[in-house]
């Protein structure tokens, strides 16, 4: 049988990997997919004339748009990355009738209903394992391995960039931006790298992950996302005397009120295995109700960790090339006329523990009337540390553990405490999970 024609869209990082990987194990690849896959067609304005050296018969052209429309290619890559022309190519691919792989979390968490809408309408598949978790097989894992399980929660580190540049701060004191400019010259970062360091990039795919998990529309709006430029050394420290590490994780759990989809530097107790995942690497726990938690790991950016699972999600859809639509693994794991449109909660109704940090004067009563507030709220005090002032000084800092709290509850505690005259600036706020179930 002929090998399969696949356009590749975008020769970048991913687009390099995804050749390189494609021509080095195109027998294996072929075993498994019983067809070679070969890339045909590729579109990229500028790349690396290395990266064709050793690709036999591969037709290059500027303009993405050739490649959609041609007729002889059955499969598109879609590497470009962004919302647009991405969602364009795609949405046209689809209509042509080609089957679509994209690494692209952006374009599936913000057009993913539509894009899988017009899939479903022309009997196309769309795949996007690459789109979360780089390399990891996530998508695969919810989608069919658990697919027995009612999902109860996800907590993973899915921003390979965030938690390079949290690792290094921790293990090495370096300086933010250094290491960021490293992350983006090993090709882990996002083009615009506020997108890492905002959450931006996570809550992409913790958007798909809820969806896929829950049976939900993706929601990418919905989801709350919070960065880690405001992390100071002090608090990493003060994590660790707390028996705690702050990892930026991408959080969605079933509550009876409804979906909490959130992003945020999250203090989680040092001993369990997700804590300890570093650098570039990615990890995503899951609870199922009948598996119990299961983690994932594994390199979550890079060129060839992200290809792997482009590649794998080519050998899916050749495999799938002469099965009847209906019969596929549905895109969002739940068949399309299944998903729910439960709540998503606002940030200040989710319920958790919190870190506190504020800076007071040190004197006595302060402590006293800022424990009397929290009281007066509601709220449970877990622990508490103050040190001595530094020679000189006369306020210090002073950190806390809450028990579980909404975060409207907490919000008004924190209004009556920085307006004490003893405490100055602002109250830093971390969540604290446990992650035990
Ligand atoms: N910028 C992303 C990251 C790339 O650092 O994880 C993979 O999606």
């Amino acid at each position: 049988m002929n090998p399969v024609k696949v356009g590749l869209l975008g020769l970048g990082t991913v687009g390099g990997g995804t050749l390189k990987v494609l021509t080095r194990n195109a027998d294996e690849i072929a075993r498994r997919a019983g067809r070679g896959i070969r890339i045909s067609h590729a579109a990229a304005k500028a790349f690396d004339p290395e990266l064709l050296r050793g690709v036999d018969d591969i037709e290059v052209t500027e303009d993405a748009f050739d490649v959609v429309n041609n007729p002889e290619v059955e499969i598109v890559i879609e590497l470009i990355g962004g919302y647009s022309p991405a969602r364009e190519l795609v949405l046209k691919a689809i209509e042509n009738g080609k089957h679509v792989v994209t690494a692209n979390k952006a374009l599936i968490a913000l057009h993913g209903n539509e894009i899988f809408a017009a899939a479903q309408e022309k009997g196309v598949t769309v795949a996007f394992e690459a789109a979360v978790a780089g390399g990891i097989p996530i998508i695969k894992a919810v989608r069919e391995g658990l697919s027995a399980n009612r999902i109860e929660w996800i907590a993973g580190i899915i921003n390979g960039t965030g938690n390079f540049i949290l690792t290094e701060m921790r293990d090495k004191g370096r300086d933010f931006a250094d290491v960021l400019k490293e992350a983006q010259a090993l090709g882990y970062a996002e083009v615009d790298p506020t997108f890492d360091v905002e959450g931006i990039d996570a809550a992409h795919k913790l958007t798909i992950l809820a969806s896929i998990a829950f049976g939900i529309p993706l929601q990418f709006d919905k989801t709350y996302t919070e960065g880690i430029t405001k992390i100071e050394p002090q608090d990493v420290e003060y994590a660790a005397q707390f028996g705690y590490r702050i990892k930026h994780l991408g959080i969605t759990r079933r509550t009876d009120r409804g979906i909490e989809l959130r992003v945020h530097p999250t203090m989680i107790p040092h001993r369990r295995l997700i804590a300890n995942v570093d650098g570039v690497m990615n990890a995503v726990l899951i609870k199922g109700d009948a598996v119990g938690p299961t983690l994932y790991y594994g390199a979550g950016a890079g060129s060839e960790p992200t290809a792997s699972a482009v590649v794998a999600d080519v050998v899916d859809v050749v495999r799938a090339l002469t099965s009847d639509p209906e019969n596929r693994v549905p895109h969002l794991a739940f068949q399309p006329g299944e998903l729910v449109d439960l709540p998503i909660l606002p940030i200040d109704e989710v319920e958790t523990a919190f870190y506190l940090r504020m800076q007071v004067e040190d004197k006595p009563g302060v402590v006293a009337r800022i424990a009397g507030i929290l009281a007066d709220s509601g709220i449970s005090i877990e622990a508490i540390q103050q040190k001595e002032p530094a020679e000189g000084e006369t306020t210090v800092p002073l950190v806390m553990l809450t028990q579980k709290v909404l975060g409207q509850q907490l919000d008004q505690a924190i209004a009556a405490i920085e307006q004490l005259e003893s405490v100055s600036g602002q109250v830093m706020l971390i969540r604290v999970e446990r992650l035990d179930g």
